[in-house]
């Protein structure tokens, strides 16, 4: 079976790519991805010689390039993640997530179509999303996969948009695909521009953990690899043109979650206890700021049987640990060397 990924070499398609490549050596993996600022191929090094393994830089919003690229190699199924991720650009730029976002997506869903068009049996195209097409939740309460899409920010509204695009590609042209949305992921490999590695590579060098507002924003943290295994699962279980949330059943206000990650750093920097809490300064909040993501999992849990396998804790040591292993990866990101390792790879 040849599946295309889109977006592997980022934060979640990178453990999803190594997951598939390793697990189904029957399957021939294509990983499709930009190596925009987000994607790095130092995060799939250890797969990168595996027969049944495919890069291909590229960029999805290309119609003639992907259009070429499912004639040749004719796709069979597709787990399509790359996306531009990070709520705070999209406040900056909101057109390119449009672009990457909405139009990339209909670029991969109308070469899919048109692939697969006279028949679409054993195809698939599984659309990776977002909790936050949902919106904010007060207080109480969980998103379900019934609650009316509402997003705030123009990245979780380009993520709503292309979810749209994908069911009315099943009803419009009975194309088969499943959807999920996921709560906030936190792990190995995440780029640091997000809270959790962000306040992470600041602790190590002592700088300011600007936390947004007064910090009492909750969000839902899910593991990366319990992510993975949720989207094996969806693949090979998922029902046609269902929908599927996936959560941590795991809340924490973001001031809550800071403390415990510099309680944490402290003791693995054999820093004095309290050193990483005054590096906590309040800084002015995120425009359009969704106050709560929580999610009901219940679905998944009932019809697939999936749940997290690790506690916060521990997910959160792990990953602290592999930040800390992992200095060189870190430094690369944030300078921006990455790029130089793309060009004496693949020159
Ligand atoms: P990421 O920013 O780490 O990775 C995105 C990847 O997409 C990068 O490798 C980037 O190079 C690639 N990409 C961007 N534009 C491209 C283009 N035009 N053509 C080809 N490749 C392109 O993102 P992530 O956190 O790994 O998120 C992956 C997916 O999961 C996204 O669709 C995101 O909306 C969704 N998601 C993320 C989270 C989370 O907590 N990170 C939670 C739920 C859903
Ligand atoms: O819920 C799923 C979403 O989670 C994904 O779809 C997005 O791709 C992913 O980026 C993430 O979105 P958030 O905006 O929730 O994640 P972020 O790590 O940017 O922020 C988490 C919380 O921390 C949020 O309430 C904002 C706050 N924050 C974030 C940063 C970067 C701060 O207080 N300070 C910061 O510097």
């Amino acid at each position: 079976m040849k599946i295309l990924i889109t977006g592997g070499a980022g934060f979640i398609g990178s453990h999803v790519v190594r997951l598939f490549v390793e697990k189904y050596t029957n399957y021939h993996i294509f990983n499709i991805d930009l190596l925009t600022y987000a994607g790095n191929l130092e995060n799939l090094k250890d797969i990168e010689g595996k027969p049944n393994y495919t890069f291909i830089k590229g960029d999805i919003t290309n119609e003639v390039f992907i259009n070429e690229l499912f004639e040749k190699h004719k796709f069979e199924k597709v787990i399509h993640l790359a996306a531009e991720s990070h709520v705070d650009r999209s406040i900056k730029d909101p057109l390119a997530f449009v672009k990457t976002n909405v139009i990339g997506t209909m670029v991969l869903l109308n070469a899919f179509k048109n692939t697969w068009k006279d028949s679409f049996k054993d195809k698939l195209f599984y659309h990776i999303s977002t909790d936050e097409v949902y919106g904010t939740l007060g207080q109480i309460g969980l998103f379900t996969e019934t609650t009316a899409y509402d997003p705030n920010s123009p990245y979780s509204a380009s993520k709503a948009s292309s979810d749209h695009f994908v069911r009315a590609y099943g009803e419009t042209y009975g194309m088969p695909y499943v959807i999920t949305n996921c709560s906030n992921n936190y792990g190995q490999n995440q780029f640091p521009e997000k809270l959790i590695p962000l306040f992470i590579n600041n602790i190590i060098h002592n700088k300011p953990l600007p936390v947004y507002g007064d910090g009492n924003y909750t969000r839902d943290w899910l593991y990366i690899k319990d992510h993975a295994v949720a989207i094996d699962l969806v693949f090979h279980k998922g029902i046609n043109h269902e929908t599927y949330n996936i959560g941590g059943f795991n809340e924490w206000k973001n001031i809550d979650l800071v403390k415990l990650l510099c309680q944490q750093m402290d003791e693995k920097l054999n820093r004095p206890k309290g050193t990483s809490e005054k590096l906590i300064t309040y800084v002015k909040d995120r425009p359009g700021h969704d106050l709560r993501y929580a999610i009901d999992a219940s679905k998944i849990n009932k019809e697939l049987g999936w749940k997290p396998s690790v506690t916060f804790e521990e997910g959160l040591n792990k990953t602290i640990d592999w930040y800390l292993n992992n200095e060189t990866w870190l430094n690369n990101v944030t300078s921006g060397d990455y790029q130089m390792y793309y060009q004496k790879q693949y020159n």
